[in-house]
């Protein structure tokens, strides 16, 4: 597995380009498997989740093909509905298969979802929104088993908010017989950009980002051409990066609506912030000050896939802060790796008291899940000497060549190749 290599202490300036959205992208891709004739995406970032997921969609029989950032899918021999144990397991939005394969074969067959190690993540909701819709869904051997005629317009109301349930849920309702009424909905911008691109293929979705969502179902739907929309959580990724070494960012393409949430916390951690349009300038103090309290919450709340960025940034503030993780149960795996590098954490449960320090100090590390580990390059960045990050391949999950991002602002960062 390549490891990252980071001399740590360079201030990071310049301006960067924001890349397509990875939670967006991927049910997009799902949802596509719906559109007859083929569609074609733009702005897709090169990130092996994406690679994964091409490799599931193929293996129903899909062609695809991906270069320059366009991916052009033709699912008109789809002829496969059963979904390998391997494939299923490589990442957690294989499970976005379910919808539209039942929506366009009436079964599917397959293992179950992979995903990043930050808790459980149980499919109990979107077992229940797609039963509602009249699938036969059995868990037998480590296998989900589905059947389904024409599924049928029904109310789902979710017990808990879910994003990818919400979505697998839309996908499968695009195509039923009837209205589907979708309640405690997630929120998510990437909800409301599956919405568009359902709609652009023909569909009739309204209410994304609202907690209820209305679909009329129907008979076909029609591939077409679609942009992705800019990814807020690797632009968060790249302002915490910036703030954590004192500099200054021009970030273009960016999702400035989308990110108040974010923006917010850097303002409170002493940060200047400007957005306006699809550009956000950050000017970051010498020192930051801490966050003081940030729980984790469904949008428009702070989002869970930021917390451990902050975590590091709140390990070299000035006071003490708090994290509240509301989503997942197992979503503080960087803090034993900061404190190896000298910060200062207490764990209890879902809370994160940590007290800021001067400084960290450089370390072996590893990645343990996507964000985590672009927790860990921020810390390495703003540590005094050298540190390895090894198992990368997770941050490539959801990064598209974070090195070179980082060191086109100024990052000593390089990537190792193993052997
Ligand atoms: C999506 O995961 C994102 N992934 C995650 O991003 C993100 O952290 C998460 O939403 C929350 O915003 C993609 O979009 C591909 P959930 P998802 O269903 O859909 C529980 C990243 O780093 N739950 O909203 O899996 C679940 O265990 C990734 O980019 C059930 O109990 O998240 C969690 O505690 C990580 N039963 C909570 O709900 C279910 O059937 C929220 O999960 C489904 C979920």
């Amino acid at each position: 597995m390549d490891t990252y290599h980071i001399s740590g202490g360079n201030r990071l300036e310049g301006s960067c380009r924001v890349n397509g959205a990875k939670n967006a992208v991927l049910p997009i891709l799902a949802a596509s498997l719906m559109g007859k004739g083929g569609s074609r995406i733009k702005n897709c970032p090169g990130l092996s989740d994406v690679y994964a997921m091409i490799s599931i969609l193929e293996s129903t029989g899909c062609a695809i093909d991906f270069k320059s950032g366009i991916i052009d899918i033709s699912p008109k021999n789809i002829q496969n509905a059963e979904i390998s144990e391997e494939l299923m397991s490589s990442l957690r939005s294989s499970i976005f298969l379910m919808g539209p394969m039942l929506a366009v074969c009436g079964e599917f067959t397959a293992g179950y979802p992979g995903g990043c190690a930050i808790g459980s993540r149980p499919i109990d909701m979107h077992i229940y929104a797609l039963r509602i819709l009249g699938a036969e869904i059995e868990e037998t051997d480590g296998k989900i088993r589905c059947r389904s005629g024409r599924l049928t317009g029904g109310e789902i109301k979710f017990p808990a908010v879910s994003v990818g349930a919400t979505e697998n849920a839309m996908m499968a309702a695009a195509l039923a017989q009837g209205t589907t009424v979708i309640k405690n909905a997630a929120r998510e911008p990437e909800i409301a950009e599956l919405e568009r691109f359902l709609n652009c293929m023909g569909a009739s979705v309204k209410g994304a980002g609202t907690g209820t969502i209305t679909i009329e179902g129907r008979k076909d739907l029609q591939g077409c051409e679609f942009s992705v929309m800019p990814d807020r959580i690797e632009a968060g990724t790249i302002l915490a990066a910036v703030a954590a070494t004192g500099g200054e960012v021009l970030l273009t393409e960016a999702p400035v609506r989308e990110m108040k949430n974010i923006t917010k916390v850097l303002r409170k951690s002493g940060c200047h912030v400007h957005g306006e349009g699809s550009f956000i300038y950050m000017k970051a103090p010498k020192r930051l000050r801490s966050a003081g309290y940030i729980e984790t919450n469904p949008y428009p709340g702070f989002p869970t896939d930021m917390q451990s960025q902050i975590m590091t940034l709140m390990c070299v503030s000035e006071g003490s802060g708090v994290i509240c993780e509301n989503i997942f149960e197992q979503r503080f795996q960087t803090a034993p790796y900061l404190k190896k590098m000298g910060a200062d954490i207490r764990i209890d449960g879902k809370y994160a008291f940590i007290k800021g320090k001067e400084k960290l100090f450089g370390a072996r590390l590893r990645a343990e899940d996507l964000r985590g580990g672009a927790a860990l390059v921020i810390a390495a960045l703003c540590a005094q000497g050298e540190s390895y990050i090894e198992n990368v391949c997770l941050i490539d999950r959801g990064y598209d060549k974070l090195d070179m991002m980082l060191k086109n602002l100024g990052a000593n960062i390089q990537r190792i190749k193993e052997e």
